[in-house]
């Protein structure tokens, strides 16, 4: 027993010894490097130079490709005067909204929007406005969507398609929202300043788009 600790602790001896070895070792070739080594895309990095170097990144979606779960597809590629004015004729592919849905429109308005056009869409919000009423920090104008006679009814005349434009493109001071909220949010977002519109032009028939029909979004 004695003799075959000795013998081991002989061995795992050896086994230190060789390992220690400064032999300067090859290592083998490695298959398919990319899984070994992973390429590090610096999200930041210069494109062009990644291409260059025959790394294809552009960080882009191939043009006409549809991101999987995309409902509402947009048709128009941002261009700045001929998308802008093509807007005009796409249509709000949601349906009316229903009671419900038009709250979380509006939830969505308040979040996303509200902080610049205001919770009464006149273009006040806090950003603009204090609520002392002195001037708030951000210096461009938002667009008044809700007073009728602002730019001769521009917003009102508006059309819905050119809105979701201007959401997801940007307009002038306004930059894109496109990353806050989905293409259906967005049409969600356009029926409820639309709804205001409504409300606002013909108050009797207050809140019609809220009541007037029971078709869920889903
Ligand atoms: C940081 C402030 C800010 C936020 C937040 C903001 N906007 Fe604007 N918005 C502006 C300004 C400023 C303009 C005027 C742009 C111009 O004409 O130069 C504008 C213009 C618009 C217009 C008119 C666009 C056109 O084609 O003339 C619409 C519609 C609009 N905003 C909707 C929205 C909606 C919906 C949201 C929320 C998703 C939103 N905005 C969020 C500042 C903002």
């Amino acid at each position: 027993m004695k003799k075959l600790l000795v013998l081991s602790a002989f061995f795992v001896a050896i086994v230190i010894a060789q390992s220690c070895s400064d032999v300067k070792r090859n290592p083998n070739n490695a298959y398919m490097p990319d899984m070994a080594y992973s390429r590090a895309y610096e999200t930041y990095a210069d494109h062009k130079e990644l291409s260059d170097s025959g790394i294809f990144y552009n960080a882009s979606p191939v043009a006409g490709t549809v991101k999987r779960g995309d409902e509402a597809h947009y048709e128009i590629l941002k261009d700045t005067t001929g998308g802008y004015n093509a807007s005009a004729g796409l249509q709000n592919p949601l349906p009316a909204l229903s009671a419900e849905n038009m709250i979380e429109a509006e939830r969505l308005y308040l979040v996303n929007c509200g902080i610049c056009h205001g919770a009464k869409l006149d273009g006040k919000g806090p950003l603009v406005v204090r609520p002392d009423g002195s001037d708030g920090p951000y210096l461009a104008a938002p667009a008044n969507l809700i007073e009728p006679s602002i730019q001769s009814g521009i917003y009102y005349k508006m059309s819905e398609g050119t809105m979701f434009y201007s959401i997801t493109y940007g307009k002038g001071q306004m930059g894109s929202y496109a990353s806050q909220v989905s293409p259906k949010q967005r049409w969600m977002i356009v029926h409820y300043i639309k709804s205001k519109q409504r409300e606002k032009s013909a108050p009797a028939t207050a809140a019609p788009a809220a009541t007037d029909s029971a078709k869920a979004v889903k």
